[in-house]
Formats: structure tokens, sequence, C-alpha cells
């Protein structure tokens, strides 16, 4: 049976991996500055993740949501603690797709509506209202186009205003950090403007924070940073089980739920709460969403100091590197000469570095130095 073709792949094969390395058959050492699309939140076999997983699967490694699961509650106990989102309630999946696709599901259970209001550049996932969410056509099929989806931008709040207004949309849906649009940072004071209007209109907020949430900007959510920012829904996945699938939907308390409204096989797994739970603990215990913002701040004031770069922006270990042409090329060289491992973005000209939180200095420092020599030797790029 041949594999279905649908990713370009690079010709490299990681066979392990140890906390911001991944090695090849040949034992070649890789610097992974991407964490496989931004999912190793911990590193690469961290010790206590794989001890929690080993553990777990030669007890019970699955059995269903019929049954009582502590571990579930271990995790939405531990997950509320670190978070501050402790009055939230926890629904466990295995994607952020699936995160994003019971959001707005519980949203249109809530006001009955179908509409939905996304941002331009935006990216929500791959399913059903999820892909209708993003803002590419492309990889929309026409069974996805049924939902209305109205996609808006920020900077045009009197556009947003009329259209919330309306009362037709059931979900405003937005990163508060735009990860594979290229690394944009939602204006604050307009999304708590928004925030206002969704209330007044029973819209509901949700915040996809599967890519720039989990410590990653420096907080345990980019929309922290917003003061007095207060979403209905915020989704999670990715970093949640550095590696294992798990996503969540955090719900406010003022939704109420009924017996059999969301459901799950895989969801929520005793394996996936282990690794959950492994996730946040280590965490904690190295301080780590601390540590991604003293990390960002002084990898990103290095690279400002780069000659000839459009733009350095981002928070905490979610950055984006802007260049005046392609990174494609760029993005090549570091992978195969240098065996740096970057993130591409939907901007050609940006590359996205969204490396392990467990990455040190001295790796950071490597990075600027090869970076910027590339850079100044080779123009053409
Ligand atoms: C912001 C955001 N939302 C949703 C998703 C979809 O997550 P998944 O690929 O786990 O379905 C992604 C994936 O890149 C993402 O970056």
């Amino acid at each position: 049976m041949k594999l279905f073709d649908v990713y370009p792949l690079y010709d490299i094969e990681p066979v392990k991996g140890f906390g911001t390395y991944v090695y090849d058959a040949s034992g070649n050492r890789y610097l992974d500055l991407y964490g496989g699309h931004a999912v190793i939140s911990i590193g690469h076999a961290h010790p206590t993740y794989v001890e929690a997983i080993s553990r777990q699967v030669s007890q019970l490694g699955f059995y269903s949501n019929s049954v009582k699961n502590r571990l579930q509650q271990e995790l939405a106990d531990r997950l509320g603690d670190l978070s501050g989102l402790n009055d939230y309630q926890l629904f466990l999946i295995n994607s952020g797709a699936e995160a994003n696709e019971n959001a707005l599901k519980l949203a249109s259970f809530h006001n009955n509506r179908t509409a939905v209001l996304a941002l331009h550049k935006g990216f929500h996932g791959r399913t059903s209202a999820a892909v209708r969410a993003t803002d590419n056509l492309k990889i929309q099929a026409p069974i996805n186009r049924g939902v209305e989806v109205t996609y808006a931008d920020l900077d045009d709040l009197d556009a947003i205003r009329a259209l919330l207004h309306t009362h037709k949309y059931t979900a405003f849906i937005a990163e508060a950090i735009q990860g594979i649009g290229g690394i944009h940072i939602a204006d604050g004071k307009a999304l708590l403007q928004v925030r206002q209007w969704c209330r007044e209109t029973d819209t509901v907020f949700i915040s996809d924070e599967i890519q720039c949430g989990y410590g990653r900007s420096g907080r345990f959510f980019a929309f922290q940073e917003i003061p007095d920012l207060e979403p209905d829904i915020v989704t999670v996945a990715k970093g949640m089980g550095n590696g294992f699938p798990i996503g969540g939907v955090l719900i406010h308390p003022r939704f109420k739920a009924w017996h059999g409204m969301l459901g799950t096989t895989f969801g929520g797994s005793h394996l996936a709460c282990a690794a959950g739970i492994a996730v946040l603990q280590v965490m904690e215990k190295e301080k780590l969403i601390d540590k991604a913002g003293q990390l960002g701040t002084y990898l990103m004031d290095a690279l400002k100091d780069i000659p000839g770069l459009v733009d350095v922006r981002g928070r905490g270990l979610m950055i984006g590197i802007e260049l005046d042409s392609p990174v494609a090329a760029l993005r090549k060289t570091l992978l195969f000469e240098k065996h740096i491992f970057t993130g591409s973005s939907s901007d050609p000209n940006v590359i996205r570095i969204l490396p392990p939180l467990t990455i040190q200095k001295v790796q950071l420092n490597e990075f600027v130095q090869v970076f910027t020599e590339l850079l100044s030797t080779t123009p053409a790029l």
C-alpha cells in the first residue's frame, strides 16, 4: 500500500530525539527550533514524560469515556492551577482541529446560530467547521463551505462591530498570536473591544491557543497578556501532550453540559492524560513559562541586531523572522548544511521559530551565530 502523498517531504528522517535535538539514523544531530509544528513543549524524550507514559501504558492505556477516569480530573486540576482558569470546565479530545470543531459546536448549541466570524490569515485546523473558519480557500473542500464564515481584519473594528450586531454569528474565533499566518500579535485593545461586542450580541468568543498557548508566549495563554480579556472558550492542543495526541476545550462556567452533548472515543484516554499531566508537572517544576518569556526576549534582541532583516516579532518562544525575499532556500540551507530545523509560514518571507521551551541560551546563541553568518555570506538568499 502506498502512502497518500499529501506532504512535501524533506529528505531527512529523525529516528530519535533528546531535549532540543533530534538525530537521524547516521547519528547526525539537528537543533530543533521548530518542535515539529510547535508540539514539543518540554523537550524530546524528557525523562519524567517517558517514565509517566511507560508506567501508564503498562497499567492501563485506554478505557472508554463511559467509566470513571481519575487521571482526567488530575489533568483538569493541574491545568486549572497552572493556567489560572480554575473555574473553567475541560473537555478532552485528540487534536487542535477537534478542539475548535467542538468549541464551534458548543457555541452553536448555546445561541442556536450557524455563522462564524474569523480573522484573515487565521488557521484553525482541517476538520469541517474549523477549516471553514481558516482563511485559506485552497484547503477547504466544497463540503466544508456549507458553514457561513466571514473573515475580518482586527484593524477594521467598524466592520466587526457591524457584523456582530447583525446577531447572526454564533462565534468569533481568533488566535492571540497568529502562528501559521506569520507570527502576528493581535492588538489587545481591539480584541477587548470585540470581546465586549460579543457579550452584547451573545456571540461566543473563542480564543484559539493551540499554537500560542501552553506557556509558549511567556504566559500560560497568550491572551493573558491582555488584562481582563475573558474568553468564553479556550482551545488547546500541540504542546499539551509534547507529541502525544491530546487537545482540550476550556469552557467558561456559564456553559452547562448535558449528557451526550459532546463525545469522543479516544479523547482523554489514560495514556493521553498521563502524557498531559507529565507535561504540566515538568512545566511547573522547570519554570518553563517564565523561561520561555525570558529566552524569547533574549533571542529577539539578538536577532534584531542582525542587519538586513525586515522584522523580528513575536512573544516568548514564538518568533517570526521576516526577510525581504522568500526564505525557503535559506531554511533548506539551515536544515541540510547547518542541521537546524526551523518552520515556514503562509507568508513566504517569514521563518517561524518555535523551539521546545526547555531550550538553553547556548543553543539560541548557536542559532544566531549561524544565521548571521549565512545571511552575510549568501546575499543571493
Ligand atoms: C492556531 C492553530 N489552531 C488549530 C490548529 C490545528 O491543530 P491540529 O493540527 O492538531 O488539528 C493549528 C495547527 O497548526 C494551529 O496552529
